[in-house]
C-alpha cells in the first residue's frame, strides 16, 4: 500500500513507522488513523518484521495530537466513532504481539502521547513534551488516554495531567514514570533501535506470550492473571524456542531462535 502520511521502513527485522505530516506536526486525521490501522495490520503478519519503532518525522514533533482541524466540526455521533476508530488503532498496537517501542521526537500531546501509552516502552529525546491537553479545547482524551496513563503512572499524577492539560518535558516525564528513558535528540533512533535488538535476542514466541501476559493479566484479579501466567508458561513447553534456549545456556553457547 502506498502511504500518504507515514514513512515505513524495515531493517533486519525491526520496522520504523514514521508519522509524516511535519507541516501539521504530525497531527493524527483521518486519513492517518487509516493509513497506521492498514500499516499494524501488515507489521501484524509481516513475518521479516520483529519488532516495531514508532515515532515522528521532522525535529519538533512526535505527534501533536488529534487533527484539531477535524474535531472541531464533528457531531456527538461522529465524535463517538472517531473516538473509536481510534482507540481500536491503538488497541491493535498494543496488541500487536511484538514489542513496540515509542520514539519521542518532540511534542507527544493528546493523541499523540495516546499513541506512545498503547506502546510497550516509551523513549523520549530530551527535547520531548509531552501532556494530555484536550480539556483546554474542551474535550477529554478519547483514545485511550484516560485509561492507559492513570495505569502507568498512578490515578493522582493522571488526573493531575489530565485535569490541568499541562505539558511536562521529558525529565518530569522520566521522573513519574510515563516514559522508560531520556535521550539526547541525537541519539534517540540509535537508542530505540539498539533497545529493540535487545529484545529480539530473546525468543520471538516467549516475546509475544510475555506481552500477552503483562496485557491481560493487568485486568484480572491476581489469582486469575498468575492462572494465565503458568498457562502461557506452559505453553512455552510447546516451542522449539524453549528447547533451543534452555539448551543453549546448558551448552554454554549462544541461543539461535527461530520463533517456534
Ligand atoms: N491538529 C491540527 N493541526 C495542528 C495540531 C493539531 N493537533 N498541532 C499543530 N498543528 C498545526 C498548526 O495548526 C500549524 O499549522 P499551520 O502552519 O497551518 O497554522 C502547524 O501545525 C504548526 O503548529 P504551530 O502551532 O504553529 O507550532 P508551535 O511551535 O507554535 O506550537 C504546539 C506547537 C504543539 C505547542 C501547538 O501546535 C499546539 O498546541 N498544538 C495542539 C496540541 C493539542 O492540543 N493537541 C491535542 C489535540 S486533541
Amino acid at each position: 500500500m502506498e502511504y500518504k502520511n507515514l514513512l515505513l521502513s524495515e531493517m533486519e527485522g525491526v520496522a520504523t513507522v514514521t508519522v509524516n505530516r511535519p507541516d501539521k506536526l504530525n497531527a493524527l486525521n483521518a486519513a492517518t488513523i487509516a493509513e497506521l490501522g492498514a500499516a499494524f495490520d501488515d507489521l501484524a503478519v509481516r513475518a521479516s518484521a520483529k519488532a516495531v519503532i514508532v515515532t515522528g518525522a521532522g525535529e519538533k514533533a512526535f505527534v501533536a495530537g488529534a487533527d484539531i482541524a477535524e474535531l472541531a466540526q464533528q457531531s456527538p455521533l461522529a465524535g463517538k466513532a472517531t473516538a473509536q476508530k481510534g482507540q481500536a488503532l491503538f488497541r491493535r498496537i498494543e496488541t500487536l504481539g511484538k514489542p513496540v517501542i515509542a520514539a519521542i521526537n518532540g511534542y507527544a500531546l493528546g493523541g499523540g502521547l495516546e499513541l506512545a501509552l498503547a506502546c510497550a516502552v516509551r523513549i523520549a529525546s530530551d527535547n520531548a513534551k509531552l501532556g494530555l491537553p484536550e480539556v483546554t479545547l474542551g474535550l477529554i482524551p478519547g483514545y485511550g488516554g484516560t485509561q492507559r496513563l492513570a495505569r502507568i503512572v498512578g490515578r493522582g499524577r493522571a488526573l493531575e495531567l489530565i485535569l490541568t492539560g499541562d505539558r511536562i518535558d521529558a525529565v518530569e516525564a522520566h521522573r513519574i514514570g510515563l516514559v522508560n528513558k531520556v535521550v539526547a535528540a541525537g541519539e534517540l533512533a540509535a537508542t530505540a533501535e539498539a533497545l529493540a535488538r535487545r529484545m529480539l535476542a530473546n525468543g520471538p514466541v516467549a516475546l509475544r506470550l510475555a506481552l500477552e501476559a503483562v496485557d491481560r493479566g493487568l485486568e484480572l484479579p491476581l489469582e486469575d492473571g498468575l492462572n494465565l501466567e503458568a498457562n502461557l508458561f506452559g505453553l512455552c513447553a510447546t516451542t522449539d524456542d524453549m528447547v533451543e534456549g534452555t539448551n543453549a545456556f546448558l551448552e554454554k553457547r549462544k541461543a539461535k531462535f527461530l520463533g517456534a
